[in-house]
């Protein structure tokens, strides 16, 4: 096998490369196309973006996280793209749970799983969604326990015993499967404690990692953030929090003994990215900085990119990757 920088197996891009290559996975008995799709907020508010995502490459349609009421946003500017990453404050616009309800069955059109994402803006919330949402059928229903930008709402998967006990009362609404988007932890004590709420929370499925909550940009040239709310504290994204997302997976696979198939989002850039994600336990990967900077076309390079990587090393099926990395 011919070796590339740092000794790492060279992945040749062939065309055609996809076609030989299985991408698909199953979580929580549902099976995706590709192990590739767009992580909730990145270009899946409006009915457009969605069908867009729908005739894409993307192995499925996440929606962004909806609220009771439509929501604005924060004000803007509220992203901002730098090398290396992002920075967003979004502060959840969406149109509201009752036009995704309406929009699901036309999304389910296109034969890839549907995942409704849900960010109540307290626990009554999210009971109310997931009543209506449950009932529209996606295929998987995401309960977003992370979103860093609502000015006055903490995260509430920072707050173990809310985490629990707003799943518990969510969980016997929801009869498709339900996965919990969590922020990055920092410590080996929380990863602990949280693995213990998922495994008692009848959980289907984790998204590992919401972005890193609460950075700070500068631009240097005028003295201020590069984003408005929350005086420029915003949730980090794109290349930079590949190492904590990583490390989230890894943690979080191996608490649960690889028993809650995991969808690794944070710092997916290249095929390798996703590699490295699936080595540390993901059945899948989520992309939202770069989806935000390439548009949908960037689905079919990943797939290109992880399957050459695949195929420079056997080649080798994700099945086969899936845990597989190796300790010193
Ligand atoms: C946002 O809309 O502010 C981002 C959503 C999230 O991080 O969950």
């Amino acid at each position: 096998m011919a070796t590339g920088r740092q000794g790492r197996p060279k992945a040749t891009i062939l065309p055609g490369e996809r076609m030989r290559m299985d991408l698909s996975i199953t979580i929580a008995g549902v099976k995706f196309p590709s192990c590739f799709m767009n992580a909730s907020g990145a270009l899946c508010m409006t009915r457009e973006e969605l069908l867009a995502l729908g005739r894409s490459r993307s192995g499925a349609i996440v929606t962004k996280s909806m609220t009771v009421e439509p929501r604005d946003g924060n004000p803007e500017p509220r992203y901002y793209g730098f090398p290396g990453g992002s920075i967003n404050s979004m502060g959840l616009p969406n149109l509201g749970y009752r036009a995704y309800a309406e929009l699901i069955p036309e999304l389910k059109q296109f034969g890839k799983p549907v995942i409704a994402s849900i960010a109540g803006l307290c626990e009554d919330d999210f009971l109310t969604m997931a009543r209506v949402i449950n009932q529209a059928r996606p295929d998987l229903i995401e309960v977003n326990l992370s979103c860093p930008n609502i000015p006055g709402k903490p995260q509430i998967a920072y707050d173990a015993a809310d985490a629990e006990r707003l799943l518990k009362r969510v969980r016997p609404l929801i009869t498709v499967p339900m996965g919990v988007k969590l922020p990055p932890y920092f410590d080996p004590a929380h990863h602990a404690v949280m693995a213990e709420v998922i495994g008692r929370g009848h959980v289907d499925y984790l998204n590992l990692i919401n972005s890193v909550g609460n950075g700070l940009v500068i631009d240097p040239t005028r003295d201020r953030p590069v984003i408005k709310p929350k005086g420029g504290f915003g949730g980090l994204g794109g290349a930079l929090i590949k190492p904590v997302a990583l490390a989230n997976v890894r943690a979080f696979w191996k608490l649960l003994g690889g028993r809650v198939p995991i969808i690794g989002t944070g710092g997916v850039v290249q095929g390798l990215d996703a590699y490295e994600h699936v080595l540390c336990g993901a059945s899948a990967v989520q992309v939202g900085t770069v989806l935000v900077e390439e548009g949908v076309g960037v689905f079919e390079r990943l797939e290109r990119e992880l399957a050459a990587e695949l195929n420079a090393r056997g080649p080798r099926s994700l099945e086969a990757t899936r845990g597989k990395l190796q300790e010193l």
